[in-house]
């Protein structure tokens, strides 16, 4: 039997690397189960078997696996185990949220333009640790999140989606780390939104959004939403 109509793709499959709390999983778990989102979490992986993250993935009915970095050998044992692992749950994205591993290249290469992390300043400002910190001592006046395709160069692949928050003199670390957490839940769940919808991809050093090559990254401002929980609902972005 022939149709015309085109049978509908199936759903991204993601798996979400982890190594703690796990907000922005649960973020992500939250916005699939609201939204029409062709993807979904196949599984979630951590590198800490007290990572609170897991507890959230198991009360959404997501299987688990836990690669305790304590428990190998070395780091090349812990490398080849969580290779091997992800390999066999053949995902078509890889979401590192809050993954506290510096991956290796060989890892990184397999996937090319099919792994995005999150992180917790507007890149290429502060890459690496205490972020907040950091801006504060610099006199920033705006901060963020940003989303990026994960490249070799830590925190250095290419940004595509960024969400701004101005920075108050009434901010202190800590202050500052929760209103950029909130950017956060909005900003990962719309960029697996557009890459699920075929909207994003990378080549080489550059993101294509609808075809176009990004001259700067997304910003959330571009996306309209009515619903302040639907970071889906769009309009066209100023690109
Ligand atoms: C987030 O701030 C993320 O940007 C950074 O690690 C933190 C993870 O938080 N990479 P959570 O585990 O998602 O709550």
């Amino acid at each position: 039997m022939s149709s015309s109509t085109e049978a509908p793709r199936d759903p991204l499959s993601l798996v979400v690397l982890i190594s703690g709390r796990g907000s922005n999983l649960q973020a992500i778990i939250d916005a699939l189960g609201r939204e029409r989102i062709p993807a979904r979490v196949s599984a979630v992986v951590s590198n800490r078997r007290h990572a609170g993250g897991l507890a959230l993935a198991a009360a959404a009915g997501i299987p688990t696996r836990v690669i305790d970095r304590d428990e190998c050998r070395n780091r090349d044992d812990f490398d080849a185990r969580l290779s091997a692992q992800v390999r066999a749950l053949a995902p078509d994205l890889i979401v590192l949220a809050g993954f506290m591993h510096i991956l290796n290249p060989d890892f990184v290469q397999a996937y090319d333009g099919r792994m995005i992390n999150i992180h917790p300043s507007l890149l290429p400002d502060y890459p690496g640790l205490r972020t907040h910190e950091r801006a504060l001592a610099a006199g920033a006046r705006e901060h963020g999140a940003s989303v990026h395709y994960v490249t070799e160069e830590l925190d250095g692949g290419p940004v595509i989606l960024q969400g701004r928050i101005p920075v108050s003199p009434r901010d202190d670390a800590a202050a500052l780390a929760a209103k950029v957490l909130e950017v956060e839940h909005r900003i990962y769940p719309l960029t697996i939104r557009l890459i699920a919808e075929g909207r994003l991809r990378k080549r080489g050093a550059d993101v294509l959004f609808d075809g176009h090559r990004l001259e700067r990254p997304l910003d959330l401002a571009d996306f309209a939403t009515t619903d302040p929980h639907d970071a889906g609902a769009r309009v066209s972005p100023a690109t």
